[in-house]
């Protein structure tokens, strides 16, 4: 059986050719995420952006650098997680994915969840927030009325905690929504420990 970093290395290599959609036309490259393949915590964004696009690598813009302080602050890296987004072309001038993309490029993030096997999941935004919970069967109204919260669900045959939070970009937008971010990262080093904990107990 191949490791988990071969089979994520297989899934970006399909990703690189993929003609699934519409989305390569104007993409410089595909973006299949990044961290360590045997994660537990899985932060999920909506698209590369222009950033992305150019370098292959999630979250390395302005929001991916609040992202990292947010990470740190809680003393983890990039490293520690594995970052990925729903859709891997960056959409023509960052408009949000359609649904059918959406349909399209989402296979590759279900195998690697499937990989990866994480057991914290963080959708950042309404769109990704969206595609995981009406895939695990729990009800989204909107990223407002989500975010902090904590849905434990079956995905794909295993046990994961979400918890959905705002998108990072949109701390650079308003100081109510970087607070709501930094509230939400202590619940999530609050999951951490507790997870860390479990796995001690259950060893
Ligand atoms: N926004 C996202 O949703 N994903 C990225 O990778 C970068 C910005």
């Amino acid at each position: 059986m191949k490791n988990q970093q071969l089979l994520l290395n297989d899934i970006a290599a399909e990703i690189k050719y993929c003609r699934k959609c519409r989305l390569h036309e104007a993409a410089c490259q595909g973006v299949p995420g990044e961290g360590d393949p045997s994660a537990d915590i899985l932060f999920i964004g909506e698209a590369p952006g222009k950033n992305e696009d150019l370098s292959g690598r999630p979250f390395v813009g302005s929001a991916g650098k609040f992202l990292d302080s947010m990470l740190n602050g809680i003393g983890l890296a990039r490293t520690d997680v594995f970052i990925a987004n729903i859709v891997k072309h960056r959409p023509p001038k960052n408009r949000a994915p359609k649904p059918d993309e959406i349909q399209a490029c989402t296979p590759y993030l279900d195998s690697q969840i499937k990989i990866i096997k994480p057991k914290i999941i963080i959708p950042m935004g309404q769109h990704a927030t969206n595609y995981i919970l009406s895939r695990t069967g729990a009800d989204f109204q909107n990223i407002s009325a989500a975010r902090g919260k904590l849905y434990e669900r079956v995905w794909l045959g295993r046990q994961v905690i979400i918890m959905p939070i705002y998108h990072p970009a949109a701390s650079l937008y308003s100081p109510k929504y970087k607070a709501a971010i930094k509230e939400d990262f202590q619940k999530i080093q609050a999951l951490m420990q507790e997870c860390q904990r479990e796995y001690k107990v259950n060893k």
